[in-house]
């Protein structure tokens, strides 16, 4: 037996006894005649005392750092605890030990605080893996699979497996391809998700299905996301949307409860699409503060008309604002004392290049009732007053506002939202704000490809009172303001998504079953019937034999237990992640293939420069 009890296990009550532990060492600390060392493992770490009888052994068998050891001993109460440490009260009178195998020095230091960069961390992330912190993170991660399991399960779902070599349809983001050595000139995808594949599960009457399973996109990284990621994916039949977005509220509820203890008890709220976009520039708002968007030219005009130049307010003269497409405003709490040095910084943010503006406005709600703005100039007090109201400013209040490009200044303004509420700590991380958006446009235009694309995938079924609309009117292929024109820029989907503090955690959809409309919505996309036939013959066939009302969803997890664990990135909640090239720096992969290979593939590599 190597071992009687852990590393992170032995208190008080057993001192006196005799044990056996086995782990690695994590620092050797030597005291005169007396040596400690830290014994490590999954559960924790206890420290080892060992005595003037084990210097022969130690001088001949010197212990380092990630040596594996086996120490046998009796637990003592510790003259000097650590409260720091579960194990502190604790320590092991080594009487005998073994080295299990030796380690070379580690390329940086395994503990909490590590010396190690990124890079090294990831090319060793083997080492980085025994950290505390990497190993909580995983730990985290295992809990919230348990749970989503044990809930799921609980409501009759069944986990099935579906295939990672399928068809390659692109639809969305990039596939990644894998070539089929006994098809030449033939290639697989890997799925992006399992989604036509639960659809045929409906069809095929398994009318609760879950799977948590790898996703595979070849799309640009960021924080949040990676090349292969994982989804708890999931869909039911004979189901309204209702039923879908209870039924995964209890989902995520039941994930709080079991991963942090957390009684998530209220109804989670719920925002159509065009309000999100509205009142806070962005299709997954953070609602753990307010903050929300006053769109300044639609406040002031009259008969709700919205002409795209004109004058803001009767008699004033701010180019900026009468040329603008659109100006929003947002009412910053209790900065009103900001200093010039403050604002001139505010006003460098938003003109960075990922931000793009030309400029800010603000105007200060002093205490004393007066108001102080950058463009006094051309607003009597009265004016700025008026606009200051309208934004919902306070006494004490700073009011910034953006004019532009519509697209672009919604996206500005809604990034400034976040960098304030971030600035004043209202993105607190122990913090969990649920939302659901609804109402998602069915279509978007696409000005790369000139055509309409599917909001969410080509499988989503319109709201039922706008199928009509869809089914009586045919696709348009014209340029960007026919489109806009288009009935179908009208269409709302039965689709929606679930947003925590600000990250979309989760989207899905009702889908389409009848196969006229599923035809329909592959012809909208601007795809040929034989094209469909080719990509999507299996699933118009499938829905020829009986295919149920049917909906889903997919919820990223390595996104859910990123915030759930306080962290910005996801690649902190995978094992083995790839960096922001998507390189797995540790394989270093991807890489060349053999000639033989190429030659089995009957590939013949010609690289466009
Ligand atoms: P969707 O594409 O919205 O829907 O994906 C569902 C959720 O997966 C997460 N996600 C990602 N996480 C990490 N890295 C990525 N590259 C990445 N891409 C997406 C997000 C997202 O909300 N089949 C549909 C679901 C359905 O309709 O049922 C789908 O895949 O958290």
């Amino acid at each position: 037996m190597y071992r009687t009890h852990t590393c992170g296990e032995l208190r008080l009550a057993q001192a006196g006894q005799e044990v056996t532990l086995a782990g690695w060492i994590q620092i050797v600390r030597k005291f005169g005649s007396i040596t400690f060392a830290d014994l490590r493992d999954r559960y924790g770490i206890t420290q080892l005392l060992f005595g003037e009888d084990l210097n022969a052994q130690l001088d001949q068998q010197p212990l380092g750092r990630e040596f594996v050891v086996q120490a046998k001993g009796i637990v003592l109460e510790r003259t000097n605890k650590n409260p720091n440490l579960a194990t502190g009260d604790i320590e092991i009178k080594v009487t005998a030990f073994t080295i299990l195998n030796k380690s070379v020095t580690p390329p940086f230091t395994i503990q909490d605080e590590t010396d190690g960069g990124d890079d090294l961390r990831m090319k060793f992330r083997y080492l980085d893996l025994r950290r505390n912190a990497v190993k909580k993170n995983l730990e985290l991660r295992y809990a919230v699979n348990r749970a989503a399991r044990n809930y799921l399960h609980e409501n009759q779902f069944m986990d099935l497996e579906t295939p990672f070599l399928i068809k390659s349809t692109p639809e969305g983001a990039r596939d990644f391809v894998v070539p089929s050595r006994m098809n030449p000139g033939q290639f697989y995808a890997l799925p992006q998700s399992p989604q036509t594949f639960k659809q045929l599960l409906m069809v095929s009457g398994y009318d609760r299905y879950y799977q948590i399973t790898k996703c595979f996109r070849d799309e640009d990284l960021r924080a949040d996301r990676q090349p292969e990621f994982t989804q708890i994916d999931c869909e039911m039949s004979f189901v309204e949307q209702e039923d879908i977005l209870s039924m995964f509220e209890g989902m995520i509820k039941h994930i709080f409860k079991a991963v942090k203890g957390i009684d998530y008890t209220e109804a989670v709220p719920r925002m159509t699409w065009e309000d999100a976009m509205w009142q806070y520039g962005n299709d997954k708002p953070d609602i753990r503060f307010g903050m929300s968007l006053l769109n300044i030219k639609s406040a002031f005009l009259k008969n709700g008309e919205y002409p795209a130049k004109g004058q803001l307010l009767a008699g004033t003269d701010f180019k900026v604002f009468n040329d603008a497409e659109t100006v929003v405003a947002i009412a910053v709490p209790g900065c009103a004392d900001h200093t010039r040095k403050q604002t001139d910084e505010l006003t460098e943010w938003v003109k960075r290049p990922q931000i793009g503006m030309q400029g800010l406005v603000y105007i200060k709600v002093n205490t004393d009732g007066t108001y102080k703005s950058s463009v006094d100039k051309f607003f009597s007090e009265a004016q700025l007053k008026a606009i200051a109201d309208a934004a919902g400013a306070k006494a004490g209040d700073l009011v910034l506002i953006l004019a532009g490009a519509e697209e672009r200044t919604r996206k500005a303004i809604s990034e400034l939202r976040l960098e304030m509420g971030e600035r004043l700590g209202f993105r607190r991380k122990d913090e969990f704000k649920l939302l659901w958006v609804l109402d998602f446009p069915l279509f978007e235009y696409s000005e790369e490809d000139n055509r309409w694309v599917a909001r969410h995938h080509p499988f989503t079924a319109p709201k039922p009172s706008h199928i009509d609309t869809m089914i009586g009117n045919d696709p348009v292929i014209g340029n960007a303001a026919e489109y806009l024109k288009h009935p179908y820029a009208q269409i709302k989907a039965n689709a929606y998504d679930m947003v925590l503090n600000g990250n979309e955690i989760g989207g899905g959809s009702i889908r389409i079953f009848q196969r006229d409309l599923q035809e329909k919505m592959f012809a909208a996309l601007g795809m040929s019937k034989e094209e469909a036939n080719h990509k999507f013959g299996f699933l118009l066939g499938a829905f020829e034999y009986g295919a149920p009302p049917h909906g889903g969803i997919a919820f990223g997890m390595d996104r859910l237990c990123a915030i759930l664990g306080g962290s910005e990135s996801i690649r902190d909640f995978i094992a083995f992640p790839k960096n922001n090239s998507g390189r797995d720096v540790m394989l270093d992969a991807p890489s060349a293939i053999d000639q033989k290979q190429f030659d089995e593939l009957q590939i013949k590599l010609d690289l466009k420069q």
